[in-house]
């Protein structure tokens, strides 16, 4: 691992030697904020009030619920393009209500019910934070943190996340990727109202 304090005082070398306008340096951040890691990303507060992404997902193997959020910077995001840089998603798995027997209890509709909040994973997305991965386990910019039900970093070994998301390079590594942009082209009007039929609307409403 690089001592901060040999980063710093290569920085400064760099900076005495002239070398802040050189281009290879262009891409380096003016700031000095540190790249979080895998691991390292706090759970963010009030996700639970951001757009779902896609909710009620059942696994019956895993007997699992899991619901996706995505915050607002991940909604920008035009379809057949990557996420913006700013992009988090939560996924909340829940443990399942189970029979007697172990197996998972089934509503009328052959549904599961959610039991307890079990893990809550993290991936978030932001300019050179994939750098840290090893190259044959590079998602793009992407970084991954699990947290345990009550909020706590999990000990997960995230390469395990980025090995089961490496191959959906061509949706961003983002796994329900074609059924978000289905399901939210269906949710878009049409054609948006012209302003007198939308004064139209308002006075039938009366
Ligand atoms: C065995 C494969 C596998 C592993 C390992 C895995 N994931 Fe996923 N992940 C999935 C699948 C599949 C989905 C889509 C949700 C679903 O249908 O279960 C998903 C979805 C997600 C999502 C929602 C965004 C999306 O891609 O739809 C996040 C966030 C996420 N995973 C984070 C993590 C983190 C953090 C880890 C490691 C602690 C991890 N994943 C490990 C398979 C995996």
């Amino acid at each position: 691992m690089k001592s901060p304090r040999l980063a710093v005082s290569l920085t400064a070398l760099a900076l005495a030697l002239g070398l802040s306008a050189c281009s290879s340096m262009e891409s380096t951040p003016s700031s000095a904020a540190p790249v979080p890691k895998d691991g390292e990303l706090a759970m963010p507060a009030n996700y639970t009030a951001w757009p779902v992404f896609m909710a009620g997902i059942q696994k019956k193997e895993a007997k699992q619920i899991r619901d996706i959020y995505v915050n607002k910077a991940g909604t920008q995001a035009k379809a057949g393009g990557p996420f913006p840089n700013g992009t988090e998603f939560v996924m909340e798995i829940y443990s399942v209500k189970l029979n007697a027997d172990g197996t998972p209890a089934l509503d009328a509709s052959g549904n599961m019910s959610k039991d307890k909040l079990s893990k809550v994973f993290l991936m978030a997305k932001g300019a050179g934070w994939g750098a840290s991965a090893p190259a044959e386990l590079k998602n793009g910019d992407w970084i991954y943190t699990a947290f345990e039900g009550n909020g706590t970093r999990g000990a997960a070994d995230q390469s395990s996340c980025r090995a089961c998301h490496l191959p959906l390079a061509d949706k961003d590594f983002v796994f329900h990727y074609d059924a978000y942009f289905k399901q939210r082209a269906a949710a878009a009007p049409l054609t948006p109202m012209s302003h007198t039929q939308a004064l139209a609307a308002a006075h039938t409403a009366y």
